[in-house]
């Protein structure tokens, strides 16, 4: 052990970890720390680089309260959070996305054809679709929340100006699986860029501006529950998300309705559609939970 060096070292830790790691946990720090300790011989880490990323860290914790996560904040940015999706996504399901720090629980039901744009500013947006498994069955005992930001580009959560619950709701799905809802176009907005990751993102020339986003997590008992997102095709940012969260699949075209509004009658806020209003069409699909 005196001998320990360069070479030895990880190996050296790995005879550390006893007998009660669990092999998941063992196998885990394995691969961690042989990466982490070959990021230090390959890039000769000076004192002052490691300083610096500790520096970063702490920050991180100053920032980190119940509200703003900078830890997640850095998986997101640095492409982790993204990667962590995407290979854990199902063939066959819709593509998963980032939760990101602005959803809460607890928002009201809302019925299928409901409004939640109610006074709203902001273009008005009818969004609709089914939820089905990736075995093809309707799913009509789904559950989709929807949370987005207002035409300001802000999430309620962050903006005492918004009724408590503004454009969040649990939408019910009807007896094929279908849901339908009138909101506004979202808007895009920035990742919070006033702490570490905005002085990473700002010694990398990246912007913090996310594409606007509709979010959604999809649950249906027998399926694995989805999280993901929903992009306009037409927004700017779509290409240099900072947190890597657009898929083809969740790319949609918001559709201009021109002439005189015509929708049916299951939509509560069909005597207040005016034209232009914007329609998506957006299907899920979850995969089928498989056991272990
Ligand atoms: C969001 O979509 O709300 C978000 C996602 C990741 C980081 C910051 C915000
Ligand atoms: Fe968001």
């Amino acid at each position: 052990m005196r001998n320990v060096n360069q070479e030895t070292l990880t190996q050296v830790f790995l005879d550390y970890c006893g007998p009660e790691t669990s092999p998941r946990l063992r196998f885990l720090l394995e691969h961690l720390v042989n990466h982490l300790h070959d990021f230090v011989r390959e890039t000769e880490l000076t004192h002052a680089e490691w300083r610096k990323a500790i520096e970063l860290l702490t920050k991180a914790g100053e920032i980190t309260d119940d509200e703003r996560n900078e830890f997640v904040l850095f998986s997101d940015v640095l492409g982790l959070s993204s990667l962590v999706d995407m290979i854990n996504s199902k063939p066959g399901a819709t593509s998963s996305s980032v939760l990101g720090p602005f959803h809460i629980l607890g928002a009201p039901e809302l019925k299928y054809g409901g409004d939640l744009k109610k006074d709203n500013d902001g273009a008005t947006v009818i969004v609709q679709g089914q939820v089905s498994g990736s075995d093809g069955k309707p799913l009509s005992d789904a559950v989709i929340e929807l949370w987005q930001t207002a035409d300001n580009g802000l999430y309620s959560n962050q903006d005492e100006a918004q009724p408590e619950y503004n454009l969040r709701a649990r939408l019910n799905v009807s007896d094929d699986g279908r849901y339908a809802v009138t909101t506004v176009r979202p808007a895009p907005y920035t990742v919070p860029d006033d702490g570490p990751v905005g002085e990473l993102l700002n010694a990398t020339g990246r912007h913090p501006w996310r594409p606007s986003h509709l979010h959604f997590i999809v649950s249906a008992p027998g399926y694995q529950t989805l999280v993901t997102e929903v992009f306009p095709s037409d927004d700017p940012y779509l290409d240099d998300d900072p947190v890597f969260g657009v898929r083809e699949d969740l790319v949609m075209n918001y559709v201009e309705q021109s002439g005189s509004a015509s929708v049916s009658d299951d939509f509560e806020a069909a005597d207040r559609l005016t034209s232009p209003y914007f329609k998506v069409d957006f299907d899920f699909v979850l995969a089928v939970e498989t056991s272990g």
